[in-house]
């Protein structure tokens, strides 16, 4: 590679952010991607996320299932372009019944877009993403939304994210009421107030004002009565609250809080210049080495890496084919490069790449680090694979979630098992689901993150595989993957607890608990055990 070239390989991966956005249902991630779009001049494509929502699916038609019940099951990528930043957004699906690959999807990004409903602050599925960008220490940028309506007051929704988030939130913006008394946002750094008013009929102006002394006596002109709460917040603010470091930002410590209206558009594009400006750029990977050793993998390196975190069945129901999502880590992908399948070691030319420019597919030319292609497969490639130009790398931090609904799989034909078995091995391949194998019998047992994969299964498995199968409950109510240096210690432990213990599809072991008093009690009787709530991919 030249000098130009490395040089372009740096400009490119300089005017990248590729980011996860996640929300619980409602709290109005739909909206704000919308939006997010509209400013990234896909302006026709607003309102095809919404229009997916309701079933209503233009270029898209995956999962029968999918448009059945007009929620994405799988994890759609968009990139467009914002202000000279390629942007790659990663959604992760709303639905209560998320899975496994909502989790995995945040090992694709460098950041994360948090977006909170005011009035309902962090609810339950958030906290469990939270929980893994806390792993990874992933910083996070919050938008809380929904300001035109009456919410909760602003410092306590803030101190709700704190206490799920671990990390301290830092306002960027500040709101100036909300409801009906809602009047705009304050922009801390910049010392502007963007106007909110919907006085002319129902139409939202959004004026800017640079106001850089609270005391100009303008804010009066403009806030009335609410000028002097803006006051003593910002007195409030500057005594008690943290000032904004962008180190501990990227460290994960810190997380920068906008306010705004993503129906309304109102404060929208403060959140985008800033989060361009504030998030990221494509990070190092970590990755084993052939020799064993642990490095980091840096996208300015000239060779060519990516990694699978995802692989998405029957995306193109013309072709049995999947898709497997990778994104890459270094270097720059070209359309029909030789490229190296690592686990196989397998090399082919890489000739039918795909992009995804929201809900568009094109073919690719040229791909850099951070953005995310799709290559076609047939069931070879695995999550948690890597693709090297040369050399052999094994990309860490790619897990599995310990999943927290189990089932136990029956098979309605006996004549079949051949293909129930062949069945969910490969679709516990594609990571949406678990399938454990108890030491102690037959049977096949499946664990999901969420339980909509369990329906996903059962039509796949009669759709692709010709299997008719049906479920039973199953009392387990945890998974953990155990381990220990302690080979005495780990025997006993297998012997005591044979009943409950499993092999998942790559033959790792696992304790299925009965009930979470038994996994208790059994991480207290032995401590030398490990009992995992990942696994490392591979
Ligand atoms: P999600 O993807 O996180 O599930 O949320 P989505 O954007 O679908 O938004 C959920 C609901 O909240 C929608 O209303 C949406 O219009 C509304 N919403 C989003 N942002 C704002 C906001 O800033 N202010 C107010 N007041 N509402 C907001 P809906 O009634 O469920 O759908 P629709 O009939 O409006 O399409």
């Amino acid at each position: 590679m030249s000098f130009s070239d490395s040089a372009i390989l740096r400009e490119e991966i300089a005017r990248r952010r590729t980011f996860a956005i996640i929300s619980h249902p409602d709290a109005g991630k739909t909206t704000l991607t919308e939006k997010l779009l509209l400013f990234g001049g896909a302006v026709k494509l607003a309102g095809t996320v919404k229009a997916r929502k309701a079933a209503n699916y233009a270029a898209s038609d995956w999962m029968a299932m999918e448009k059945e019940r007009g929620i994405s099951v799988s994890t759609s990528v968009m990139s467009f372009t914002y202000a000279g930043y390629e942007i790659n957004l990663l959604d992760t699906p709303g639905h209560q019944d998320f899975s496994e690959d909502t989790y995995r999807v945040l090992t694709a990004v460098d950041s994360v877009l948090l977006v909170v409903d005011s009035a309902k602050g962090v609810e339950a599925q958030t906290k469990k993403l939270m929980d893994v960008c806390r792993m990874r220490n992933t910083p996070i940028v919050t938008f809380i939304n929904k300001l035109d309506r009456q919410g909760l007051p602003p410092l306590e929704v803030m101190a709700d994210i704190e206490n799920h988030l671990g990390m301290e939130c830092v306002p960027l913006t500040w709101p100036v009421g909300m409801g009906s008394r809602f009047k705009g946002a304050y922009d801390l750094r910049r010392g502007e107030l963007s106007l909110f008013s919907t006085a002319r009929g129902d139409k939202i102006q959004q004026a800017l004002v640079v106001i850089r002394d609270l005391e100009d006596t303008r804010l009066d002109t403009y806030l009335g009565d609410q000028a002097e709460e803006l006051r003593s917040d910002m007195e409030l603010l500057q005594a008690a609250g943290t000032p904004f470091k962008k180190e501990r930002y990227l460290a994960g410590e810190q997380t920068p809080v906008f306010f705004g209206s993503a129906l309304n558009n109102f404060g929208v594009r403060e959140l985008l210049d800033s989060f361009t400006e504030l998030a990221p750029a494509p990070l190092p990977r970590p990755a084993r080495t052939e020799s064993g050793e642990i490095r980091l993998v840096a996208p300015e390196e000239n060779e060519f890496s990516g990694v699978i975190f995802k692989i998405q069945a029957n995306m193109d129901k013309a072709h049995r084919d999947r898709m497997a999502f990778m994104r890459i880590c270094s270097g720059r992908f070209t359309r029909g490069m030789r490229l190296k399948h690592n686990r196989s070691g397998k090399e082919s030319a890489i000739a039918t790449a795909t992009m995804f420019l929201a809900q568009e597919r094109a073919g690719v030319e040229n791909a850099w680090p951070g953005d995310i292609i799709g290559l076609p497969s047939r069931g070879s490639i695995k999550i948690g694979d890597a693709f090297t130009e040369k050399g052999f790398l094994k990309f860490i931090g790619i897990p599995s979630f310990a999943p927290e609904h189990f089932r136990r799989v029956r098979l309605r034909n006996p004549l079949k098992t051949k293909q129930l078995q062949k069945g969910l091995e490969q679709l516990a391949e594609e990571g949406a689901v678990q399938l454990f194998r108890p030491l102690a019998n037959n049977d096949y047992i499946l664990g999901a993150v969420g339980l909509l994969q369990f329906e996903v299964i059962i039509s796949r498995l009669a759709e692709e595989y010709g299997v008719d199968a049906a479920y039973e409950n199953v009392g387990i109510s945890a998974a953990r993957w155990v381990e220990s240096a302690n080979k005495a210690i780990f025997a006993e432990f297998r012997d005591y607890y044979h009943q409950d213990l499993a092999l998942d599809a790559e033959g790792a072991l696992a304790y299925l608990a009965p009930n979470p008093w038994k996994l208790e009690s059994a991480e207290e009787r032995y401590p030398d055990i490990e009992f995992r709530v990942t696994r490392e991919i591979g």
